[in-house]
């Protein structure tokens, strides 16, 4: 039987409805609107479209969009000296400095400049720390929207073996810990992992987090198991080598045919990422101003 398709884009539609709605309520019973700063180095062409997407969805939920872009030579200090600014800046809830970070910037000094309560992005070590021992942290949005994903397809994730292919800061290691915090029996795999396919074969919840195109085939896959392909990678078209495509890490039609639900790249975990960011801003401003958290928006 051919897999249900989890459609991220739809998903993350209705998340950002859910999350508009709660800046509405905020902004009128309260005139607090949630405020989110995104820092920019360089012109990386990828970096401009996630800015640019970010900054749109981000003024759709009612919310304050502050950008600012630096020339790709800004000294570290000012880069220092304007997160300074922003942690102090009450109209800014949330603070989003996007990666990679210019090979002159000590990416992880930056990031730990970020007032923890405004890292919308989960990746301050305070924030890395709270997950990692069960505390309420703000959690790293590509790996909370996959999670939001799983939930909605199958309520309660408890006993289930979930295995993470790739062990990244920013997706495999912080997927392990919202999944473990939801009861899985979590594996975290990765290249030097033995016998790969055995361990993915294993897997109730395949997330393949590791930028390699279609590197899970179908054969690797339980069947009826759910697979999340966090991967987006982008390749030469197979008619046209003028033009590329966007691809997951796994090979979604042998996959497709084996697992009980997938989600497709493009349309997938993507969506979700930007979703759960807008979300993270509301809970930072909600905790901010000492208010009851969204609901159904956080881990
Ligand atoms: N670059 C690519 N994805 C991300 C992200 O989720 N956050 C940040 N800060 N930079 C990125």
């Amino acid at each position: 039987m051919a897999a249900t398709i989890i459609d991220g884009k739809a998903f993350a539609a209705r998340v950002r409805g859910q999350v508009a709605e709660q800046v509405a309520v905020l902004r009128t019973a309260h005139g607090i609107v949630p405020g989110l700063a995104v820092v920019l180095v360089g012109q990386d062409p990828a970096s401009q479209v996630y800015v640019r997407n970010k900054g749109t969805q981000t003024v759709e939920a009612g919310m304050a969009s502050f950008e600012h872009k630096l020339d790709v030579a800004t000294p570290q200090a000012e880069i220092l000296a304007l997160v300074a600014r922003l942690n102090a800046d009450p109209a800014v809830h949330g603070i989003l400095v996007q990666l990679p970070l210019p090979a002159h910037v000590d990416a992880a000094a930056v990031i730990n400049a970020i007032d923890p309560a405004k890292d919308v992005d989960g990746f301050h070590i305070s924030n890395v720390g709270l997950l990692g021992t069960g505390q309420k942290a703000l959690v790293p949005c590509t790996p909370l929207g996959c999670l939001m994903m799983l939930r909605d397809h199958h309520g309660d994730l408890s006993g289930m073996d979930a295995v993470v292919v790739g062990r990244s800061n920013i997706v495999g290691k912080p997927m392990a810990q919202l999944l473990l915090g939801d009861s899985c029996t979590v594996t975290i795999a990765h290249s030097r992992t033995r016998d790969l396919r055995e361990v993915c074969r294993r897997a109730d919840i395949l997330v393949a987090a590791v930028g390699r195109p279609g590197m899970i085939p179908g054969d690797w896959v339980k069947p009826g198991a759910t697979v999340i392909d966090v991967g987006i990678n982008r390749v030469p078209h197979p008619d046209d080598p003028a033009r590329t495509r966007l691809v997951g890490d796994v090979d979604f039609d042998s996959c497709a045919a084996v697992a009980g639900a997938i989600t497709p790249v493009p349309g997938g975990v993507g969506p979700m990422t930007i979703a759960c960011l807008l979300a993270n801003t509301l809970t930072a401003c909600c905790r901010a101003h000492g208010l009851a958290e969204p609901t159904g928006l956080t881990a």
